[in-house]
């Protein structure tokens, strides 16, 4: 299968859309297919909309955007991408023909994955040109935030390509969670089924109005369930001898049971009962401002989570890890080539870009992010000289002690940029550094950061020797320094001086 750096996208409505954003948000390029030529204009207002809530997600360096390209020829498309994800309606002899179409244009080392709530690979894949890259990729609206992915395949898929689309998709800061056998509804929709089935036999039986069930959920089990699944959840509720007891005590009203297995009918009375306890739920508030809060509050619980490294939270640790490592090593192969530790030469470790959500309402990059690139500089260069992971889980890392910032010139949306980082000083714990930051279109100097940095044992909460061999390679690159000029303004103290 092959490296993916543009996805395709096959219906690009409320899923093809989220697709779009994420893909784009972590530099890959989609060129986003469907038949009807409105939804141009209609999947930008999607990616642009995702971008408030994404560019909060993390703070890691990231790749430069992708692009996004839009084409109503879907047999293009086809024969132009690395990976097609298709999003078209629900139905099955639609995306059957669909499929086996379009798998017709790609070449047979293209991944084709469908959205599909609930259909199954084996039917999908049935008239399709090399079935075996045919897989389900079942995502959960809105795609940009939520993680989860559900990876299912077919009985014509390949282990191969399941192995590579979740590879893709952990990529792209997704969890694939790999279905062992494919059912109707794959995991996650049956379970929500289950539970809006027996919302509207409530509504129906007047028990209860949608807020208050809602209520019931979002008050008490909606909590547990960010991190701990049912299953996990009843164990603890079980006490010492946990599932064992909860089974025992429970396991009778399974069998009364409290629930039932069969939808209520949608009569007119229903369907009105759940769009009137919704719109009064909703209280005025549009779906866009809806939308708004609901991304905002899913940014902040991953946040949260990625503190006790669990569930979505961790997923959030491991793709940040990897933004780290793979901006550590582009530093550390520019740093291993022949002329890149020259005498009289600063390092050339990030090259990056003013993303749109770094700017102000001046239209300039923002303070903060000026500290942000000078630190994504810093991690790289550490990387490069092996302060990395491993490293720092041997509880030894390089602390910040003094930051001194100086603005000379400013950078708009998108303008291209990169750092030069010179070695000051050094000695056995510390490290003197000083980034410059430049506007590629004019190398005009915008910015300079220096900073102190404190060797640390963390264990023992006191400053330590670092590892001889990180201080020798940082030493080769010190005396390589030595020549260069220091910073105009060595940090100091501000002062106005006196007229
Ligand atoms: N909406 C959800 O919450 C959700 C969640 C997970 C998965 N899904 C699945 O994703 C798929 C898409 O759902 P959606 O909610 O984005 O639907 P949607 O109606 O918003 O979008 C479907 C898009 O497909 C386009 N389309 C229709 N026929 C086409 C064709 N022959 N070729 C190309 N494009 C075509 C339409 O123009 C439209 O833009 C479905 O299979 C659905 O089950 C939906």
């Amino acid at each position: 299968m092959r490296a993916v750096k543009t996805l395709g996208l096959l219906g690009t409505g409320v899923i093809g859309g989220g697709w779009a954003a994420r893909a784009l948000h972590f530099g890959i390029d989609v060129l986003a297919a469907d038949l009807n030529p409105g939804m141009q204009a209609w999947i930008r207002g999607a990616v642009d909309n995702a971008e408030g809530a994404l560019s909060r997600l993390t703070f890691a360096p990231l790749p430069p955007k992708g692009t996004l390209r839009f084409t109503t020829d879907l047999a293009a498309m086809a024969r132009q991408v690395d990976f097609i994800q298709e999003n078209i309606p629900e139905q099955l002899e639609l995306k059957q023909r669909v499929l086996a179409e379009v798998s017709r244009c790609a070449p047979p080392d293209v991944l084709i994955a469908s959205s599909t709530s609930g259909l199954l690979p084996s039917d999908l894949q049935r008239d399709m040109q090399a079935p075996e890259r045919f897989l389900v990729g079942h995502p959960f609206n809105p795609v940009y935030l939520l993680p989860l992915v559900e990876v299912v395949g077919g009985s014509r898929t390949s282990g191969a390509a399941l192995d590579a689309a979740g590879e893709f998709y952990r990529y792209i800061g997704m969890h694939a969670l790999r279905v062992r056998r494919e059912v109707p509804g794959h995991l996650t929709d049956r379970l929500q089924e289950a539970l809006w089935r027996e919302i509207l036999h409530m509504i129906n039986d007047g028990v209860a109005t949608t807020g208050e069930l809602d209520d019931s959920i979002v008050y008490g089990p909606g909590l547990r369930w960010a991190a701990m699944g049912t299953n996990l959840i009843y164990h603890l509720a079980g006490g010492e001898s946990g599932m064992r007891h909860m089974l025992k005590q429970f396991g009778p009203c399974l069998k009364w049971p409290w629930t039932r297995l069969e939808a209520p009918e949608l009569s007119k009375q229903l369907i009105d009962r759940m769009v009137e306890g919704t719109q009064a739920q909703a209280n005025g508030r549009s779906i866009r401002e809806l939308e708004r809060l609901r991304d905002d509050y899913l940014v902040a619980i991953q946040q949260v989570l990625r503190q006790f490294n669990i569930g979505a939270g961790a997923t959030l640790r491991a793709l940040e890890e990897r933004l780290y490592q793979d901006s550590g090593s582009a530093a550390r192969a520019a740093t291993a080539q022949p002329d890149a530790i020259e005498a009289g030469k600063p390092l050339r470790l990030i090259e990056t870009c003013v993303r749109p959500e770094w700017v102000d309402y001046n239209g300039h990059m923002t303070d903060s992010r000026y500290l942000q690139v000078f630190g994504d500089a810093t991690d790289a260069l550490f990387r490069a000289v092996g302060v990395d992971d491993v490293y720092r889980r041997s509880g030894r890392a390089l602390y910040t002690v003094e930051t001194h910032v100086t603005h000379s010139g400013e950078a708009r949306a998108l303008e291209p940029l990169y750092v030069t980082t010179q070695i000051l000083g050094l000695d056995d714990k510390r490290v003197h550094l000083l980034h410059s930051l430049f506007r590629r279109r004019d190398e005009r100097l915008l910015a300079t950061g220096e900073q102190l940095y404190l060797h640390v044992d963390s264990a023992a909460a006191r400053a330590a020797p670092m590892d001889s061999a990180v201080h020798a390679r940082l030493e080769q690159i010190r005396a390589a320094h030595a020549s260069i000029d220091g910073p105009a303004m060595p940090a100091r103290h501000l002062r106005l001086s006196r007229s």
